[in-house]
Parts: structure tokens; C-alpha cells; sequence
């Protein structure tokens, strides 16, 4: 048994393997490009590292794609095949990445939290639990797993800095928006190189209508966070998201066209971003032409593979979008055929109303996303990604001759942030002839928000 940086013991052949372990673990928190060749050197170093075949299984999962679900099945064989002499800890990551790997995430979840009361310092149950948590739409717990283990970190230790830009995201997803920002801050001043914590105060300053603001945030920081995986056309993402809510919409077309748009990539987050950017720019009335004919064609394949919840959602606007509804029927009922209770009494009706949505069946949108919302944040996702499902849901009713509906959610929403440009231009649309005084009033408040 060797130490890594924070005192946690591992099974492992040698110093040299614990360190190449150790930068491992450092590149994840950066969501650093090199993470998975950190890895490979760790497995090299010492091809009987059980945590490293974990860690391995780990991230193929993470990637929430089918044919990676299989390698991380081998990792979770090889880490078991090496664990004769493995720690309680160790083994009980190996069991949480066996639950993973057989789709319980709930259990894998139970593991994390109990290893992180035993064991504070654990970095990797740490990552995995905020990740969990966050797509189980659990904020409260996301922020618990990191308050209660807070007091064991040393601001000596490495990462500290990484553990304070996972609490500014809990934190702004619990709605403590100062605290969300004071802590991103801080992480960034003690290291840069932090994208999570670049995209914890980018949450707050979105939440918080600080649209221009965010735009100087994100891009001020472009040098630190370019370097990151894909998790950077994240950060596109929110910057063209604070455009598009300035309304400033030609240049999100441009940001989506040359920033965000990566043909090579079929990462999910990345098909999620896109997807959701496209809804956004239909709702403000924008023909996006073709692009979703080339998103469909990214998913063609994958309308069984149901990893996540969240992206099954997503997946079901690019099949709807283009008009293929034998996809959307393979989708949605493949979905319901896994079974499990988020799945079925949110995720399949979720997943149907954004097809119906996307192929014109408003009624039926409207109907299914109202009955919903109460639960859609049980597919996780963060406020702002979630927020997608309220505009469908105003859109919807105003497609379907609703304006009653549409303006109530408006009006609460124009309440709720009197300073969204984008609410008062909708409200702007819908009240001529049901309310001239209110739809003035609307315009010139668009007019004083939005850029154009
Ligand atoms: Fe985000």
C-alpha cells in the first residue's frame, strides 16, 4: 500500500505508478485533454493497479456512450482480478463501478456517499458523487457530499483549489448565488486552470440576467479553458447562450457554425449543447437550415442506446426535427423498455413531448410538458439546461392558440427576472389584440433589454 498526495492509501506496485496516478487524478479535475493518457501511463507503470482499472471503467462511462459501456465492463473484470489485496475503500469502488457498468446508478451513488463518509479526502468518489448527483438532479445532496467533507482539506493539498470550484456549482444550483461566486472566484485565484469553476460562476452570472458580464467572464478566460476536453464547447455554450439572451442572435449562428459545431465529435454533452442551442434559436423565431439534418445523422445509430436520461431527451429533438419518426418511435419505446421509475414516469413522456414538439404535434407537447413539469428535474441537467423545457412549453401554448397559458408563464417569468429581454419580446409577440397596453409596455422593455 502506497499514499497519493492527500494520504489515501491505494494498492499499487510502485511510487512511480502512485505519482503517475496522482497526475492522473489532477488532469481529471482539470478536465484536462491528457487525462486519459495520464491514465494510460498509471496502467503501464503498473498494469495490476486495481483503482487504475477502476478509474479506467470510470471514465468510459462517463463518456455515456453503448460500445464504451463494454470496455468499462473489461476494466471492471481487471480491477477485480486484481484486488485480492485491495482496501475496504478500494473494493467498494470496484462494487460501485460493477453497479454503474449493470445500469444501477442509484446504488453506485449509495457507495460513493458511504465512501466519502468514511473517507473525506476521496477525490475520485468526490468527482463521481457531484456528477451523480447532479444528474440525478439532486442539488441538495451535491452540495452535502461536499460541505460535510469540506473541513478534511487542507488549502495545502493538491486540488483544494478544484474541490472549491465544485462547491461554487452546488451552490448555485441550491440558488446561494454569492456564495457560488465568492467560491468560484477564490478557486480561480489559487489556480486557473479550473474550467468547472470558469462554468460554476458562468451559472451564477446567467442565473443572475449578467449576460454581458458573462460574455467578458468565459471569454476572459478563454486562454485557461481552451485547453480542456470537450467540456470547453460547454463553456461555447454558455457564452452563445448569454448572446442569444442578450439577443443578440446572429452571432450565437456564428459561435454555433465556427466555435461550437464539431463534426468529429459524438459525445453526448456536446450533442446535448448543440441540440438545445438549436431549440433556443427556433424559439426566438431563427431558421437554423440544415443543422439539424447534420445532427440527425450523428444519432441515427443511437436511437437504443439509453445511457442517459438527459441526453435521450435531447436525442428525441434531432430525430423529431427532421421528420424521422421511425426514430422517434424506436427511441421512445426502447426507452421505456429499460424499465426504472425517472425512465418511465419522466424521461419516456419527456422524451415524447420534445418529439412532438419538434414535429409540429403542439397540443400534445403542451399537455405532456405541463403534466411534467414538475419532475423534469429528476433527469438532471442544470437549471439553465432545464430551462429549454420551460420555453417549450410557452412556445407550444402559443403554437397551439394558448395565449393564455404562454402569457402567464411569461408574465411569471418576467416577474421572477425583470431584466430578461427575451421574455418581454415574447410577451411583445402574443398581446397585440388581447392586451395593447401590456403589449406596449412589453415592446419597450425588449426594446431597452435586447441588442437588436
Ligand atoms: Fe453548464
Amino acid at each position: 500500500m502506497l499514499k497519493d498526495e492527500r494520504g489515501l492509501e491505494y494498492t499499487v506496485g510502485s511510487q512511480e505508478a502512485m505519482r503517475a496516478f496522482d497526475k492522473t487524478i489532477d488532469a481529471f479535475f482539470r478536465l484536462g485533454f491528457d487525462t486519459g493518457a495520464c491514465l494510460k501511463v498509471t496502467l503501464e507503470t503498473d498494469p495490476e493497479m486495481p483503482m487504475a482499472h477502476c478509474l479506467q471503467g470510470y471514465f468510459f462511462l462517463f463518456m455515456a456512450s453503448s460500445p464504451l459501456t463494454e470496455r468499462a465492463k473489461r476494466s471492471h473484470q481487471k480491477s477485480l482480478e486484481h484486488s485480492t489485496n485491495s482496501s475496504p475503500r478500494e473494493e467498494a469502488h470496484i462494487k460501485a463501478l460493477g453497479c454503474w457498468c449493470a445500469d444501477d446508478k442509484a446504488r453506485a451513488m449509495r457507495i460513493w456517499d458511504q465512501i466519502l463518509e468514511d473517507h473525506p479526502l476521496d477525490v475520485v468518489a468526490l468527482r463521481l458523487g457531484h456528477y451523480a448527483h447532479f444528474y440525478a438532479g439532486d442539488s441538495s445532496t451535491m452540495r452535502h457530499c461536499l460541505e460535510s467533507t469540506f473541513s478534511a482539506w487542507d488549502p495545502s493539498m493538491p486540488n483544494y483549489s478544484h474541490v472549491l470550484g465544485m462547491r461554487a456549482f452546488a451552490f448555485e444550483e441550491g440558488g446561494d448565488y454569492e456564495q457560488s461566486e465568492k467560491l468560484g472566484r477564490k478557486a480561480l485565484e489559487l489556480d486557473a486552470v479550473d474550467p468547472w469553476a470558469v462554468h460554476a460562476v458562468s451559472h451564477t452570472m446567467e442565473m443572475q440576467e449578467r449576460r454581458s458580464e458573462g460574455v467578458v467572464w468565459i471569454t476572459e478566460r478563454e486562454t485557461d479553458w481552451l485547453g480542456a476536453n470537450n467540456f470547453r464547447y460547454h463553456l461555447i455554450w454558455h457564452r452563445a447562450l448569454m448572446y442569444w439572451g442578450l439577443g443578440d442572435f446572429d452571432r450565437v449562428l456564428q459561435i454555433y457554425d465556427e466555435q461550437l459545431w464539431d463534426p468529429k465529435s459524438d459525445e453526448y454533452a456536446d450533442l446535448c449543447n448543440d441540440a438545445s442551442l438549436l431549440m433556443r434559436l427556433e424559439y426566438v423565431g431563427i431558421d437554423v437550415g440544415n443543422r439539424w439534418a447534420d445532427l440527425h445523422q450523428k444519432v441515427e445509430g443511437r436511437a437504443e442506446e439509453h445511457m442517459l436520461t438527459f441526453a435521450d431527451v435531447h436525442f428525441a429533438s434531432m430525430f423529431a426535427s427532421v421528420g424521422d419518426m421511425a426514430g422517434v418511435n424506436r427511441l421512445v419505446e426502447s426507452f421505456a423498455e429499460k424499465g426504472g421509475a425517472v425512465r418511465m414516469e419522466v424521461g419516456v413522456p419527456l422524451a415524447q413531448a420534445v418529439a412532438d414538439y419538434c414535429s409540429g404535434a403542439y397540443k400534445q407537447a403542451q399537455k405532456a410538458l405541463i403534466e411534467l413539469r414538475g419532475r423534469i428535474i429528476e433527469i438532471g441537467g442544470s437549471h439553465t439546461q432545464r430551462d429549454i423545457f420551460e420555453l417549450l412549453m410557452i412556445e407550444a401554448s402559443i403554437k397551439s392558440g394558448d395565449t393564455a397559458t404562454a402569457r402567464h408563464m411569461l408574465e411569471n417569468r418576467t416577474k421572477l427576472n425583470p431584466s430578461n429581454g427575451l421574455n418581454w419580446k415574447k410577451l411583445a409577440e402574443i398581446l397585440p389584440g388581447v392586451d395593447e397596453a401590456a403589449a406596449n409596455t412589453a415592446r419597450t422593455r425588449a426594446a431597452e433589454l435586447l441588442v437588436a
